[in-house]
């Protein structure tokens, strides 16, 4: 941990600012220590370079082992090595300014979220493009590796902590990105009203959730969920991902042949992804990923603007692909969505 995260970090618990006891340096990195709230009495530990402020996991032990499991194998190269879910960093870029309705320019001196950054492979192309400061943040052990993999740029931070009871400042972010987080937390709503406390007004919040419209690799999950086969230990899960990707690969492979006949071409830029040439390891993170989460919810286009309607955005736009991908630029009216604050758990409870 960098010392100038501190500036970014607040109590989980009653969102008062928290003061550092640091321990063990690397360089720049603050490697153990304690970080006290101001506050109340909690304490949270910096261990391994990482600030540990993952509260309220209640129902999301699950989640957090799936996606450490999937996101350590992927730095391990089990996965792809040069895309993640078929795309290149460029292309992540150009995605994600797309997504957010940003130029680099606006990145650029920016304070940015990346809320549930997975391998922490977005948080760092942020960070490389010019950010005050990009902060990472994720309930997952594979945080590590995301650290590890990010370290060497002074204006990058990762954090282990959870969307639904954020260890965050209030309104202090220009842009938070959140693509693929909210249905894996069994309170999506929940999250993006946590996620909105958090964004400066005038900045911008991009959400993207699954939407509620068929896709092969969910379908399978559910006929799988049926079956409990998706509660079989991640080892498993990962050979099972793997053996079903060759049969996928044939399938897709058919699919695509079917849809470059005449007549039959895509025309949505859902259909062009749909046809996209995949790799083999491309198709095995997809199954691993869309196997493995406990939650797995689906959104309408008219569900996840009415969540930033709530939260008092303006200039909210469904973007056309991916579905449900949708953002909105924050207002003051927007400071305090609903007041559903984390409740403050008895002493007892935080291990005091
Ligand atoms: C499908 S991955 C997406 C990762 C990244 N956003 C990307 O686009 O590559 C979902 C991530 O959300 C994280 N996540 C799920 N629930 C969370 C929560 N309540 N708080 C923080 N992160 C969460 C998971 O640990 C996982 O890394």
């Amino acid at each position: 941990m960098k010392a100038a995260l501190l500036d970014h970090l607040a109590c989980p618990w009653c969102a008062s600012p928290l003061e550092g006891r640091y321990g063990l340096r690397e360089g720049d990195e603050i490697m153990t220590g304690s970080l006290d709230c101001t506050g109340c009495d909690s304490s949270y530990p910096i261990a391994g370079g990482v600030p540990r402020l993952n509260l309220a996991m209640e129902d999301l032990e699950n989640v957090a082992r799936t996606f450490g499991f999937e996101w350590r194998a992927h730095h391990e190269g089990k996965f792809e090595s040069d895309t993640l879910f078929g795309r290149t960093r460029e292309e992540d870029w150009a995605f994600f300014l797309d997504c957010m309705g940003a130029t680099a320019d606006d990145v650029n001196g920016a304070v940015v979220l990346d809320a549930g950054c997975g391998s922490g492979s977005f948080t760092r192309l942020i960070g490389e493009h010019g950010a005050t400061a990009a902060i990472g943040i994720d309930i997952n052990d594979a945080v590590d590796e995301a650290f590890a993999h990010c370290r060497h740029l002074e204006n990058v931070h990762i954090v282990q902590g959870n969307l639904l009871a954020l260890p965050l400042r209030r309104r202090a972010f220009d842009l938070v990105w959140c693509s693929g987080v909210i249905h894996h937390t069994p309170d999506a709503a929940g999250a993006h009203r946590s996620l909105s406390r958090h964004v400066k007004p005038g900045g911008t919040l991009y959400v993207w959730v699954y939407a509620k419209r068929f896709n092969p690799f969910r379908f399978v999950k559910t006929v799988l969920d049926a079956a409990r086969v998706t509660r079989l230990p991640e080892p498993v899960l990962l050979r099972l991902s793997k053996a079903i990707s060759y049969p996928s690969l044939a399938a897709l492979g058919a699919y695509r042949a079917v849809r470059r006949l005449p007549g039959l071409q895509p025309r949505s830029a859902w259909g062009e992804r749909t046809v996209r040439p995949r790799t083999l390891t491309e198709v095995q993170l997809t199954w691993f990923d869309a196997l493995s989460p406990e939650y797995d919810s689906r959104h309408s286009e008219a569900e996840v603007v009415g969540w930033f309607e709530q939260a008092g955005f303006t200039n909210v736009v469904a973007i056309e692909e991916p579905k449900v991908g949708v953002r909105g630029t924050a207002t003051a009216a927007g400071d305090e969505p609903v007041g559903d604050r984390v409740p403050m758990p008895a002493l007892a409870d935080r291990g005091a």
